[in-house]
C-alpha cells in the first residue's frame, strides 16, 4: 500500500487537530504547511516542528504530495483549493466549503475538471452513536419520519470576535452562527432527514458587533414531507451542547454533543449511550478532540487506496451552504423559499 503525502494550507487553530488525527494513521504523512507570510509561515515552523513553505507553488511542487488539505478563513477556501486542484492534488477542504454557491460551485467544478477527489471535513458524521442514529434511520427503525430538528445555541466570548480577523466577517466567514458553528449539527440534519423543500428563516446580530448573525431560527420543509426547527447562536450564555432530534412514526432518538441521550422505539428497550457532553463546542471552540478528524482522514485515505468514492464530496458539501445561503436570504426578504435555491 502506498504512503499517501499530505500538505496543510493555513497553520490556524484547527491545523494542529488535523495533525494530531493523521499522526495516529498508517500509510500517510503531513509533509509540510503553507501560509503566505514569511512571519507565519517562520512562526509555524517552530509551533509546528514542520516545514512550512510562504511559496504556495514550492509548496505544491512538492515531491510525493498527494493530498492538500485547505485550513484558511472559510471565505479563503476556494483560491487555494483551485490552485492545489490545478496542481493534480486531492483537496480536503474545512467546513464549510465556501462561503456562498457561486464559490462552492467553482471550487466542486475544479476538482471535477482536474480529475483529483474532495472531500470536506464534517467530521461529526463519524461519531460513533451518529452512525448509530444514521443506520436505524436507513433500516427504517423509526419509521416515517415526521420532524427533525437541530439545536446549536452556544455561547462565544466577545474575545472570541474581537480576536480574529474573520471571524463573524461576511467575507471571511460568511456570516455568523449558522455557517460557522451551526453547520455541522445542519449537515448531520440533512444527512438523515435528506432533501429540502422550503425554509423560512429569521437571523439576527443581537449581542456582539459583528456583520454575520449571532442569533437566527428556521423552520425547514423537507421533501419527504417532515418538517423542522433549527436553532443557531453564539449569543446564548453559557452556551448548551448541540442537539439533534429526530421523530418517526415507530419512535424518536435525540443527540446531545454527538452523544444519544434518548432513543425511544416502540416495543423495543430504550437506549442511552452517555449524558458526558464535554467534547462540545458549546462555549468553548477548543474543546473538540481530534478522534472524529482522524475517522474521517482513515475513511478517505481508504476511499483513495482502494480508488473507491469519498463519503463527504462536493456534493454533499454543498447542501448546508444552500440551507444557510436561503436562510439568510429569507430572512432578508421575510419571505419562505424553495428549493433548489440559488444565491442571487
Ligand atoms: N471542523 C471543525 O470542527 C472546525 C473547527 C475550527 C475551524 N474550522 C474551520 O477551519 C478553517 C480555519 O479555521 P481556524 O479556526 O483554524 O482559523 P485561524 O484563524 O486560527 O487560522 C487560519 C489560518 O489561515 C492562514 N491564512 C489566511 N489566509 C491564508 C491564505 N490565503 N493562504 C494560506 N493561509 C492563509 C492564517 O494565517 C491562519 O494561519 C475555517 O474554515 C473554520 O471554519 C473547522
Amino acid at each position: 500500500m502506498k504512503d499517501l503525502g499530505i500538505g496543510i494550507i493555513g497553520t490556524g487553530s484547527i491545523t494542529g487537530k488535523h495533525l494530531e488525527a493523521i499522526a495516529t494513521l498508517d500509510h500517510a504523512k503531513v509533509l509540510a504547511l503553507h501560509n503566505p507570510k514569511l512571519e507565519s509561515a517562520q512562526k509555524a515552523a517552530v509551533t509546528f516542528g514542520l516545514p512550512v513553505y510562504s511559496d504556495l507553488e514550492e509548496f505544491l511542487a512538492l515531491p510525493g504530495l498527494d493530498i492538500v488539505c485547505v485550513c484558511t478563513p472559510s471565505g479563503l477556501h476556494l483560491e487555494p483549493a483551485l490552485a492545489a486542484a490545478r496542481a493534480g492534488k486531492h483537496v480536503v477542504v474545512e467546513k464549510p466549503l465556501e462561503i456562498n454557491l457561486s464559490r462552492v460551485d467553482q471550487l466542486v467544478s475544479a476538482c471535477e475538471d482536474n480529475g483529483v477527489r474532495l472531500e470536506v471535513i464534517f467530521q461529526n458524521r463519524f461519531s460513533p452513536d451518529y452512525l448509530k442514529l444514521k443506520e436505524a434511520v436507513e433500516r427504517g427503525e423509526f419509521g416515517r419520519l415526521l420532524m427533525g430538528n437541530a439545536y446549536i445555541n452556544w455561547f462565544r466570548t466577545p474575545e472570541y470576535y474581537s480576536q480574529s480577523i474573520w471571524k463573524g466577517t461576511l467575507e471571511g466567514d460568511g456570516g455568523g452562527a449558522f455557517i460557522n458553528q451551526g453547520i455541522h449539527t445542519l449537515d448531520l440534519l440533512l444527512d438523515i432527514m435528506g432533501d429540502v423543500k422550503s425554509v423560512f428563516g429569521k437571523v439576527k446580530t443581537a449581542l456582539y458587533p459583528i456583520e454575520g448573525e449571532d442569533l437566527g431560527a428556521a423552520m425547514v420543509t423537507f421533501k419527504n414531507g417532515a418538517i423542522g426547527n433549527i436553532t443557531a447562536a453564539t449569543s446564548l450564555y453559557p452556551g448548551y451542547p448541540e442537539r439533534l432530534e429526530i421523530y418517526g412514526t415507530e419512535g424518536s432518538a435525540i443527540l446531545e454533543a454527538g452523544k444519544i441521550v434518548a432513543w425511544n422505539i416502540k416495543g423495543k428497550e430504550s437506549l442511552v449511550s452517555s449524558k458526558d457532553t464535554s467534547s462540545s463546542g458549546a462555549s468553548d471552540p477548543t474543546a473538540i478532540g481530534s478522534e472524529l478528524h482522524a475517522a474521517q482522514w482513515s475513511r478517505f485515505l481508504e476511499a483513495i487506496q482502494n480508488d473507491s468514492p469519498n463519503l463527504v464530496n462536493g456534493k454533499e458539501g454543498r447542501k448546508s451552504v444552500e440551507l444557510i445561503r436561503a436562510i439568510y436570504k429569507s430572512s432578508e426578504l421575510n419571505q419562505e423559499l424553495f428549493f433548489p435555491f440559488e444565491d442571487s
